[in-house]
């Protein structure tokens, strides 16, 4: 199979994209809106975008809350889920009408933030605390599109100690969960751990600090 996405004629049934830039990490959103009322809900068009300083992204398609939130008060958290709040981290994408909240609804807990106002997921084994910093409208080969890159540098970071150890950070331990295709998402563990040195100079991690 070897196909243009304009004329999208790849004869499959759904479109075959998100089931090959996967698996995706999934960004747990929590905002405030001015009202002080929260929001959270998961993102898959997340990622880390730079590490000096520590920055994360995500796309939203169109004016969904978290993005509204972010843009009226600044501030964000990102909570990462794990295989255990697998069905919870689904709730909260429920279509909740504006300032009904997702943790109540999925029956998750806040537990407060540090360096920012909104809360993060209390059971999720890290978190990490950001300030906006823009919202890139994304635009395409034909022009305008209907999603927006909301961009956060991060000022905090929670890690569950249990999670820490020797000095190092067991994400395998985690138990984080990815999103596929469809209705795919993907669970890793230790067994999916492996580890490759980069070629001298190449920036090993274990070759500058931080
Ligand atoms: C695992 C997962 C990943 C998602 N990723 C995205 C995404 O990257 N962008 C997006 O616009 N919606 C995404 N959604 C859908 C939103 O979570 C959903 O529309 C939600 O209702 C938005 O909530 P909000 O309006 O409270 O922000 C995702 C849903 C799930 C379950």
């Amino acid at each position: 199979m070897h196909y243009s996405v304009a004329a999208a004629d790849h004869g499959l049934p759904h479109d075959p994209f998100k089931s090959l830039v996967a698996p995706r990490p999934i960004g747990w959103i929590t905002a405030l809106d001015r009202e002080g009322r929260v929001n959270c809900s998961p993102y898959s068009f997340f990622n880390a975008i730079s590490d000096r300083p520590h920055m994360v992204a995500f796309s939203s398609d169109g004016l969904k809350d978290a993005r509204a939130f972010i843009e009226e008060t600044g501030e964000f958290t990102c909570s990462f889920s794990n295989w255990d709040l697998r069905d919870a981290m689904n709730a909260t994408s429920a279509p909740l009408p504006r300032g009904e909240s997702e943790l109540a609804f999925a029956g998750l807990e806040p537990a407060p933030s540090r360096f920012v106002k909104p809360p993060r997921v209390k059971a999720a084994p890290a978190a990490l605390e950001c300030k906006w910093l823009q919202t890139v409208p994304l635009t395409s080969l034909e022009g305008k599109t209907r999603y927006f890159l909301v961009i956060g540098e991060v000022v905090g970071v929670y890690i569950d100690d249990t999670f820490v150890k020797d000095g190092f950070v067991d994400t395998a331990a985690m138990r984080p969960i990815m999103r596929g295709g469809y209705d795919q998402y993907f669970a890793v563990g230790p067994e999916q751990m492996f580890r490759m040195t980069r070629p001298a100079g190449g920036g090993n991690f274990n070759e500058r600090k931080g």
